[in-house]
């Protein structure tokens, strides 16, 4: 059995995370999540340099609701300095704690020497995390990956020298910065690490899809928790449905329809509320192939959505979809029956 560890009261074991996503994961998501049982959200990450800077569209990014705690806020950069500046601006905005991207692997981040690029010189990691930790009050939590590339992969020195400097827990996306998203993210990694890091609690993430893939996670490597990133994308049941599978082996819910088309529209309505009709209600018609994936006919409801100028369309095309979709499934049973 795993030791019970806390950052701040919060303990984490067995808990289930939803991992920072720019652009996915902003207030209305993660209050969607949160209600659908995820323990802790994360901010997407947020420029250090755009944050001194005084960028408006950096500080809209910092903005949490009470109703979603824990929250992380994430922040990136590659100067010491302006992430320790950083990190004490986003202290004002009160998250639970604050966590530090060294996991970002897109080219217009590790040339500034930020996210991933940090995996090179695993000492100035351990700097800027001790850095940050004895410049604030709040817990500092970090996320990376398992190294450069396969001929470079050096997590378990890391997550030992993280410890070292103050980090309050570590995930780890289990794939090197030059896998990107690709290949598959390789969980022995974390057993390797849990033996070397006693303190902290280590975050499992990469390719963790379905409540199988967690259970999985947490039998085989003692992960103390799941993060779960493109996996809640369209799909936020997946934390209600992983936490009936983790405790009692079933899932009793079939992607019901009614539950998806309600769920999208209370995203909807939060994405307007929290960022007004024009761009909120725009913004959102990314989300709506999520919701109705691998029902009939969804491409082409998704088609008639992405062109809709009024909520009041976009209800009523969906309630109609769900009507049609019942209807559908209930002439099919008669005609088994
Ligand atoms: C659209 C998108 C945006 C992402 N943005 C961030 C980010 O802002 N910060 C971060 O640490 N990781 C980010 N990631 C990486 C995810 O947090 C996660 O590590 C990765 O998707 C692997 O987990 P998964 O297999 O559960 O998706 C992003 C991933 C995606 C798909």
């Amino acid at each position: 059995m795993n030791n019970v560890y806390k950052i701040k009261n919060l303990e984490i074991r067995n808990c289930l995370v939803l991992a920072p996503m720019e652009a996915v994961t902003d207030i209305p998501f993660r209050l969607i999540c949160k209600k659908m049982g995820a323990d802790i959200v994360y901010s997407e990450f947020v420029a250090s340099e755009a944050l001194i800077r005084d960028s408006v569209k950096s500080y809209a990014k910092l903005r949490i609701s009470d109703v979603e705690r824990p929250i992380a806020l994430q922040i990136f950069g590659g100067n010491i300095e302006s992430m320790v500046e950083s990190a004490k601006i986003v202290e004002r905005f009160e998250p639970d704690f604050i966590d530090i991207n060294y996991g970002c692997w897109v080219s217009k981040v590790v040339k500034n020497d930020a996210g991933a690029a940090l995996l090179k010189n695993p000492q100035k990691m351990a700097d800027m995390t001790n850095s940050i930790v004895n410049s604030i009050k709040i817990p500092v939590t970090i996320k990376t990956r398992i190294g450069w590339d396969k001929n470079s992969i050096e997590i378990e020195k890391v997550a030992k020298l993280q410890e070292e400097a103050g980090a309050s827990a570590i995930a780890i996306h289990c794939r090197t910065r030059e896998q990107g998203i690709s290949g598959k993210a390789d969980w022995s990694w974390i057993n390797k690490v849990k033996e070397h890091v006693k303190n902290i609690p280590i975050i499992l993430n990469g390719d963790v899809a379905s409540p199988e893939d967690a259970k999985r996670a947490f039998d085989e490597t003692g992960c103390d928790a799941v993060m779960i990133g493109r996996g809640a994308i369209g799909n936020p049941f997946i934390f209600r449905t992983t936490k009936q599978f983790l405790e009692n082996g079933e899932i009793d819910w079939k992607n019901a329809i009614g539950e998806r088309i309600d769920t999208c529209l209370e995203h909807l309505q939060l994405n307007i509320e929290y960022k007004g009709f024009k761009r909120g209600f725009t913004e959102f018609r990314k989300h709506y192939s999520g919701y109705i994936k691998g029902f009939r006919n969804a491409a082409h409801v998704r088609q008639k959505l992405v062109v809709m100028e009024s909520v009041e369309e976009v209800r009523d095309t969906l309630l109609n979809y769900m009507e049609e979709l019942l209807k559908f499934e209930s002439e099919q049973n008669e005609r088994i029956d």
